[in-house]
């Protein structure tokens, strides 16, 4: 009999040990691959990024949003697409060490400031808020929805970061005659974005999708943060009083950011006071919320990655999201995240209008940035709690208030990583990230090679390290 236990348990604890011993094995294996991956597509993100940065045919310091000349036309430099990838772009000329690449973007970033110093002083529809030019530099005066008042603030925050690198390379020169003055009027691009900001934030504008005029959450994130980060800069270049005032008018804005929270819904609500565009957007849910938490982040914190009402806001989106979208309802990794329910817009090819939207790539990344800068945020503070705002965001990480800060940051990464496993299902061989994957199919569509989806790759990265 205990001749039969034994060899029962032997035989049986064999198995065992082989069992788990092939899944730590198999574990390592994707972790493994998984990581070789993603430096595998961050390397693609910038190897398609930098050609889409002044290309042939374009005037130097052009950011082409795509190259897609029809189905969609992206052929077009618009201020919002190329502040945030210029700060892709500073990232990428920090880290390269192709030196090809670095040449390329030293060029570039100079010939960016000016030409945004000429796009400022053109004669628009619009005036500064216009959204976008043609790649020759010339105004773009057809009809579309304007202005864009996000644009300059995404610009003035890539700005003071190229100041930041400009200071530390001993080109103080050039900050203080491309990027701020200190004079008004100015004749430099940046403090011409900080006094637009300053004086016109409290007007409704066009939604970065380019289709409700009304105040919003977004817009307003970036206005706050180019002021605040204005200011940063305006103070050590003796500018004392400017950076007051722009501090001053970031705590007005932040007093109105308050006035978007719908407690009821749980979530920010993305526009207010809605003024014109399309009227259709009745949820109050827009993935654009969440992202404006990176886009808009500034040392404080306020409405950031772990602030409350954003946390509660990120997972209501994301509950949304996976509801709307069919190739959410497989067992995909992740959730596919695209811009908001009532979507029509499928990317331009044929179809649109009254098409159906899908899932982004930028947003989907979107969302493993932000758990990415969320867990290395708790962890500097030591602490998190749980509240009856933000409950249902840590319920669905699977952590309650007995939890370990190391056992959250933990919880978040490997969501994070989750999502951007997604991006790797629906991504392609060749590592070519367009701006939408087919709701149904999950096939990749519109615009092909989005500078915006790559430059969203590249942050994300860089917050995962
Ligand atoms: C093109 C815009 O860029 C996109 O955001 C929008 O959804 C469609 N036009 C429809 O207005
Ligand atoms: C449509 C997006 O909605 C808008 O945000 C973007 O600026 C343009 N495409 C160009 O990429």
């Amino acid at each position: 009999m205990g001749g039969i236990l034994n060899h029962f348990v032997r035989r049986h604890s064999f198995a065992l040990a082989i069992v788990l011993g092939f899944q730590l094995f198999a574990t390592a294996v994707k972790a493994d691959s998984f990581n070789e991956w993603v430096s595998w597509q961050r390397q693609k993100a910038a190897d398609y990024l930098i050609p889409n940065l002044s290309p042939d045919g374009t005037a130097p310091g052009t950011v082409v949003a795509a190259t897609s000349k029809s189905d969609p036309d992206y052929w077009f430099h618009w201020i919002r697409d190329a502040g945030i990838v210029v700060q892709a772009a500073i990232l990428e000329f920090e880290g390269t060490q192709n030196s090809d690449h670095k040449k390329h973007l030293a060029k570039f970033l100079l010939d960016f400031v000016d030409l945004s110093r000429r796009n400022q002083l053109s004669n628009t529809l619009s005036g500064m808020g216009e959204p976008k030019f043609h790649v020759n530099g010339d105004p773009f005066n057809g009809p579309w929805g304007r202005p864009q008042n996000d644009g300059p603030a995404l610009r003035a925050i890539a700005l003071v970061q190229l100041a930041d690198v400009w200071i530390k390379a001993g080109k103080m020169d050039w900050v203080k005659t491309r990027l701020y003055d200190g004079k008004i009027p100015t004749h430099t691009t940046l403090k011409a974005d900080l006094e637009f900001v300053a004086y016109h934030w409290q007007e409704t504008c066009f939604d970065l999708w380019e289709e409700v005029k009304g105040k919003h959450v977004y817009s307003r994130m970036a206005m706050r943060r180019a002021l605040l980060d204005g200011a940063w800069l305006a103070d050590r270049l003796d500018d004392s009083g400017a950076a007051a005032f722009y501090r001053k008018q970031a705590g007005n804005i932040e007093r109105e950011l308050e006035w978007h929270w719908a407690a009821d819904k749980g979530t920010l609500i993305p526009t207010i006071d809605r003024d014109g565009g399309l009227d259709y957007k009745h949820a109050g849910i827009d993935a654009s919320v969440v992202i404006s938490a990176l886009h808009g982040a500034t040392p404080d914190g306020k409405f950031g990655v772990t602030d409350d009402k954003m946390l509660s806001t990120f997972e209501r989106v994301l509950e949304a999201n996976r509801t709307i979208y069919g190739v959410n309802k497989g067992n995909a990794p992740g959730v596919a995240i695209g811009r908001y329910p009532e979507d029509q817009y499928n990317g331009g090819e044929p179809g649109f209008p009254g098409g159906e939207g899908n899932p982004w790539f930028l947003l989907t990344t979107g969302y493993a940035e932000f758990l990415y800068r969320s867990a290395a945020e708790f962890e500097k503070k030591g602490s998190f709690s749980i509240n009856s705002i933000n409950e249902r965001f840590f319920k669905w990480l699977g952590i309650d208030s007995g939890s370990s800060v190391s056992q959250l940051a933990a919880a978040m990464r490997s969501r994070g990583d989750s999502f951007l496993a997604r991006v790797k299902f629906h991504g392609g061989d060749d590592g070519r990230l367009p701006e939408q994957f087919n709701r149904h199919s999950g096939f990749r569509q519109g615009a092909k090679d989005l500078t915006w989806s790559n430059a969203a790759f590249i942050t994300a990265i860089d917050a995962r390290r």
